[in-house]
């Protein structure tokens, strides 16, 4: 080993055991208050269902700005004037900005109803109202703070059971339950099942800031047969590391019906998108971006108003960025429109490979190495192009793992085009 990288990694070691007695002793010491260097309480006790304190209002008295806070989660006009074309939290339909869809998504609910997400406020009235199939009441996993009641009660058979009969059981949508149980102003604390199960696979210990969103804003898929909600994570949480989980299942969200690829539809990841990114790896949270520490009156609290970080750019960025604040939203959208460019471009160039494969399908009888070989293209190159098409910051959170994401969903839908003219 050369000598360097030897001094490296003993300077990594002792600064690892210097930082993990540090850490010890300040979870010992200040027990209440959070803090960055504690590890959060993951297997902190799930508490006997009639203890379980699910509603927000039940915490309305003791935090009344941070209860406020998490109500303004309901609001999206708000007097802050919001670019229509992206991001954003308007409820706007995806169907008819992006009536490509249609197309890329036909044969799966998507293709029949698709509204961009709004606040937590929403979360349940709005999976409850979606027109979309529901395989079971495994829909609530991320959408109501009773969730680990009612796996505690209905264990097992809870994932495949009627979403609407058990929907009309539930009363709270993301509550303080959600990320704290019932010790909110205490560390993190982990509500959902998927998650507790996949973090173990994780590399490194969450911050608090990102341990709490990464619970949900996940890519996800369903046991087939149980509908268990798992979280793709043993291979890693890199693009390709997700397909190759999913490759080595054969699993498939559905076939098209045009072409019978085996397609995979991904959900929203922002966290495995974020993952990585230069935030990331300087240890910026989405907390911070998303929740970040406001004044009302004298008093510093935590917003827990998790929404668009370009409505308060100043309180959101400009701790950190206060030198180049004025550009930063025009910076943020300059990205966000280069990305939603090649995401059009490419669902158009996906449009066209669907409807000439489903063409040549028509025409043609292809062996089955053809067969496979364009099915394998036009899975990877959906699923790429997906993934950054789902990701709610358009690009923003990982700019080059989406750029590269998309360069590559447009090389592999090239190769399938070309491919197809063989048979033109
Ligand atoms: C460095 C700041 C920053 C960090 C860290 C960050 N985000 Fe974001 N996030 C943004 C910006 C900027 C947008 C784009 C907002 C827009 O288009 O209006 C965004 C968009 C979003 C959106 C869509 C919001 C909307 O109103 O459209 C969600 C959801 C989201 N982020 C979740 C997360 C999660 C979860 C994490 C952590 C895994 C995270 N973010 C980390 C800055 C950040
Ligand atoms: C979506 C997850 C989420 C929900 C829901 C949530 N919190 Fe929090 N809360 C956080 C995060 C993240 C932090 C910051 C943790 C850290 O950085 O240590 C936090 C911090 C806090 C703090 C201490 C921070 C401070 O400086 O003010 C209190 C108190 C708190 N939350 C109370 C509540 C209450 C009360 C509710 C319900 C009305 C609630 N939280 C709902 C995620 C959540
Ligand atoms: C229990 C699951 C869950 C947790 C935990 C959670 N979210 Fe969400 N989040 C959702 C759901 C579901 C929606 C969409 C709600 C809707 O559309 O009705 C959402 C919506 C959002 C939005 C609004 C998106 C928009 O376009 O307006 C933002 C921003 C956001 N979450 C950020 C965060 C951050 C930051 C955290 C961590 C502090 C977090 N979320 C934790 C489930 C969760
Ligand atoms: C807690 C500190 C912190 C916060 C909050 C923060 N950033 Fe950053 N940001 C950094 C650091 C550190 C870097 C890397 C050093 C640099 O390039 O200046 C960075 C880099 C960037 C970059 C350059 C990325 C690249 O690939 O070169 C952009 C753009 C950016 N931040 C935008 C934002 C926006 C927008 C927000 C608010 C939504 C935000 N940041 C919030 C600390 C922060």
């Amino acid at each position: 080993m050369n000598p360097h990288r030897k001094l490296l990694i003993l300077t990594m070691i002792f600064l690892l055991v210097f930082f993990s007695t540090i850490g010890c002793k300040k979870q010992e010491n200040n027990i209440g208050e959070p803090n960055e260097n504690k590890k959060p309480e993951q297997n902190a006790k799930i508490p006997p269902p009639n203890e379980m304190i699910l509603s927000a209002e039940a915490w309305k008295d003791q935090y009344p700005l941070i209860y406020e806070s998490l109500q303004m989660t309901s609001r999206f006009k708000d007097g802050v004037t919001e670019d229509p074309e992206l991001g954003g939290s308007h409820p706007i339909s995806y169907l008819e900005k992006y009536p490509d869809i249609k197309i890329l998504y036909d044969g799966i609910g998507f293709g029949k109803e698709y509204y961009a997400a709004r606040g937590h406020f929403y979360s349940l009235t709005d999976v409850i109202n979606t027109a979309r199939p529901k395989p079971g009441a495994s829909c609530l996993a991320c959408k109501t703070a009773d969730y680990e009641k009612l796996l505690l009660e209905y264990k097992d058979e809870f994932y495949a059971m009627d979403f609407h009969k058990v929907s009309q059981e539930i009363e709270n949508g993301i509550t303080c339950y959600t990320c704290h149980r019932n010790e909110p102003g205490k560390q993190i604390q982990t509500t959902t099942p998927q998650f507790n199960a996949a973090s173990s696979k994780l590399e490194k210990d969450l911050k608090p800031g990102t341990l709490a969103c990464a619970q949900c804003h996940v890519e996800y898929y369903m046991e087939p047969t149980t509908k268990e909600v798992i979280l793709p994570w043993d291979q890693g949480l890199e693009i390709a590391e997700i397909e190759k989980y999913y490759d080595d299942l054969d699993y498939y969200d559905w076939k098209h019906p045009r072409t019978g690829t085996p397609l995979i539809k991904v959900q929203h990841p922002e966290f495995e998108t974020y993952t990585g990114s230069i935030h990331d790896k300087m240890g910026v949270t989405c907390a911070d971006c998303h929740m970040p520490t406001v004044e009302e009156n004298g008093e510093k609290y935590k917003s827990h108003w998790a929404k668009s970080p370009l409505k308060n750019v100043n309180e959101s960025c400009g701790t950190c960025h206060s030198a180049e604040i004025d550009g930063l939203t025009a910076k943020v959208q300059s990205i966000q429109k280069e990305i939603d460019d090649q995401l059009l471009e490419i669902g158009a160039m996906l449009v066209t490979l669907v409807e000439e494969f489903g063409h040549v399908l028509e025409n043609n009888k292809l062996d089955d190495p053809a067969m496979n070989e364009l099915w394998d293209l036009h899975r990877k190159a959906q699923y790429r192009w997906d993934f950054v098409f789902v990701e709610n910051s358009t690009g923003f959170h990982h700019t080059e793992k989406a750029r590269n994401a998309l360069k590559e969903a447009k090389d592999y839908a090239q190769q399938a085009l070309d491919k197809l003219k063989e048979y033109q």
